[in-house]
């Protein structure tokens, strides 16, 4: 099937809106470059908020998307720059001022920005002093799991097909895969079609095409699957209130593969180079 006759020729970015894609990608994968030196036992989450803010506005000339996000349906919009999720928050951690960051804490921090009006959206663990060889272990699953689901990523393979390897590594390492939030295509839209479950049966769902772009990004928890929404409708805890780890890459569809958006120098990348 070529992209003319696709039924899904809307997901496929052109030339020029990929390139843009490539900008607001890299640019959120700076953000978790810059951040790094300030997570430290006694910072609070929303001082690292604030130095994301300044440094999106003001260095990078672009907008943080998740500012004023998803309000409405009788819930406030996001308050906040970034996400931070520690230890057992599997996702929408709130920053704020009472949040003090302390020796063996497990820490996610989520980015979007918008630049040129595509988006780019990113996020990792990082560890405060001396964690736990569970906390380890989990964020090391967790980072594994989404390589694992970018591994299958080629244009003629499934949706279905990222969910399966994810799903099938997290168990094998006796962890579980949180079901009730999922990856997104993204692009102008924040949140767009396809849904990348992390979790599922190979060779179902959509077909991908060269061009899509989306997000993969797998919530992994050390007991079960289940979370629960605390008051301010936005975080998210394991049911259980057992450790939970994410990490989340923006993703392009290629003819023999993928490319990942959100790259960052830290990483090996060497099983995706092409
Ligand atoms: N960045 C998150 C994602 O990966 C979305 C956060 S929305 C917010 O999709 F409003 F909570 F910031
Ligand atoms: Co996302
Ligand atoms: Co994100």
């Amino acid at each position: 099937m070529n992209s003319f006759s696709s039924p899904n020729r809307h997901l496929i970015k052109s030339p020029e809106a990929i390139e843009k894609m490539r900008v607001a990608g890299r640019l959120a994968a700076d953000v978790l470059m810059m951040i790094k030196p300030y997570i430290k036992a006694g910072v609070s989450t929303l001082e690292l908020d604030k130095i994301c803010h300044d440094y999106i506005v003001n260095e990078q000339d672009a907008i943080p998307a998740c500012l004023g996000y998803g309000g409405g349906h009788g819930r406030k919009p996001f308050p906040a720059v970034i996400c931070t999720s520690v230890n057992h928050v599997v996702c929408h951690g709130i920053p704020s001022e009472s949040k003090i960051l302390k020796n063996g804490d497990i820490l996610n921090i989520d980015v979007t920005v918008i630049k040129d009006g595509y988006h780019g959206d990113t996020n990792m663990m990082f560890m405060i002093g001396e964690p736990s060889i569970l906390a380890s272990r989990l964020s090391a699953v967790a980072q594994e799991a989404m390589y694992k689901g970018i591994e299958t990523v080629k244009a003629g393979s499934y949706v279905g097909d990222i969910g399966a390897a994810i799903q099938k590594y997290v168990e094998s390492e006796r962890f579980s895969v949180v079901r009730e939030y999922c990856g997104h295509g993204i692009g102008t839209v924040f949140h767009d079609d396809p849904q990348i479950l992390h979790y599922g049966k190979a060779g179902t769902g959509m077909r991908l095409e060269a061009g899509m772009t989306f997000t993969i990004e797998p919530m992994v928890n050390a007991g079960v699957w289940q979370t629960r929404l605390l008051g301010d409708n936005w975080t998210v805890v394991t049911k259980d209130h057992k450790l939970s780890a994410q990490y989340e890459h923006t993703l392009l569809v290629t003819e023999t593969g993928v490319e990942i958006l959100t790259a960052r120098p830290d990483e090996d990348l060497s099983r995706f180079t092409q």
